[in-house]
């Protein structure tokens, strides 16, 4: 599993991102020693710190050189982790996912009870750490909570239906995953003061991105292996989400009648290793992966007013990165 940050060329991220850890790790103390032990468990799993590593390198996003975080910036940087975390307790629950960060799923192994009050623990935590940052900051992750769930929600109402829409995965991705990193950047921004246009293309920048980022993991779901991922792969045709490439190769003139025969229906291993094949066949990895890369263009054309900053810099770097890395894996 990847657990390198994609802005890993910013000199201060490391020790910025060693102070995120021990306010995530302090952020969870209680005397309740089981919750303490729930909800420290993807903590100390590792992961890539892709919205931390956002909030504090948006913060820099005025700045010609980098500094280490002023300490409300990691403060941010721990909400949005912190609700991250607490998305993917409940996400795993949601997608029956038996690991996660390579480590067992704290479903799998505490419950799905404990695994939801655990993520709500986080949420509340995240809550608090935001209120400590202003009514705006507060607010902001509220709000990003909401769309969070609006997002999944969105994906329950089309499990195993096959004629979900392209329009209808967006609308899902847009609140499952590009809020939070749209959050991410903007709260970087507010607290460090940025100026407020920058502040709003900071936000463009992460919506964008997050899109991309989705789809990525979408196409990874298709293409990767347990070992690289870290998490079950090949999960999403089984547990019925039908993303983008699915969406598109259903659609295809050819496999597309095929595909949509096998799927509509919980499936074993084997049809969705056949189904696997007919994505593949149809090309939609492929142009599933051209989205992704027309999103991280978007995101870089939102910063360009200020990509001579050290954070614009670095924030446009991450997201050409995240695009040509999955490249390789489409057949
Ligand atoms: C996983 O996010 C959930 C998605 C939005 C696809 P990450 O890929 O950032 O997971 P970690 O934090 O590195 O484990
Ligand atoms: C990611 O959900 C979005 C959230 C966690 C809210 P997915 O189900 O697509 O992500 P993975 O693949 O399990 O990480
Ligand atoms: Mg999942
Ligand atoms: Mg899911």
């Amino acid at each position: 599993m990847s657990t390198t940050s994609p802005l890993e060329q910013v000199p201060t991220l490391a020790a910025d991102l060693t102070r995120v850890e021990a306010e995530l790790h302090e952020s969870v103390q209680t005397d309740n020693e089981l919750l303490k032990d729930i909800a420290s468990h993807l903590i100390s799993a590792g992961g890539k710190r892709v919205r931390p590593g956002f909030c504090i390198t948006s913060a820099a996003a005025s700045s010609v050189e980098f500094a280490p975080a002023e300490h409300d910036v990691i403060l941010g940087a721990v909400a949005v982790e912190l609700v991250h975390q607490g998305s993917l307790y409940h996400d795993d629950v949601m997608d029956a996912a038996t690991t996660r960060r390579a480590v067992e799923s704290v479903n799998s192994k505490w419950g799905n009870q404990h695994a939801i009050l655990a993520g709500d623990f986080l949420l509340g935590r995240a809550s608090e750490i935001a209120a400590s940052l202003g009514t705006e900051v507060a607010g902001l992750l509220a709000n990003t909570i909401s769309q969070l769930c609006d997002g999944q929600v969105r994906e329950l109402e089309y499990l195993y239906r096959v004629d979900r829409t392209e329009e209808s995965y967006l609308k899902s991705i847009d609140g499952k995953t590009a809020s939070l990193l749209a959050a991410a950047c903007r709260i970087g921004g507010i607290v460090a003061g940025l100026e407020r246009d920058r502040i709003d293309l900071l936000t463009t920048f992460g919506s964008a991105y997050g899109l991309a980022f989705q789809i990525v993991d979408d196409i990874l779901d298709l293409t990767a292996t347990d070992e690289e991922l870290g998490k079950p792969a090949g999960n999403d045709m089984i547990e019925g989400v039908y993303t983008l490439p699915v969406i598109r190769a259903m659609a295809h003139g050819e496999v597309g009648a095929d595909l949509r025969q096998l799927l509509g229906r919980p499936i074993d291993t084997t049809a969705r290793d056949e189904a696997r094949e007919l994505v593949k066949a149809s090309g939609a990895l492929r142009s599933a992966h051209a989205d992704a890369r027309r999103y991280a263009d978007q995101a870089t054309t939102a910063i360009d007013p200020f990509a001579e900053t050290a954070g614009g810099a670095a924030l446009k770097a991450a997201a050409d990165h995240l695009v040509d890395k999955v490249e390789s894996l489409i057949v």
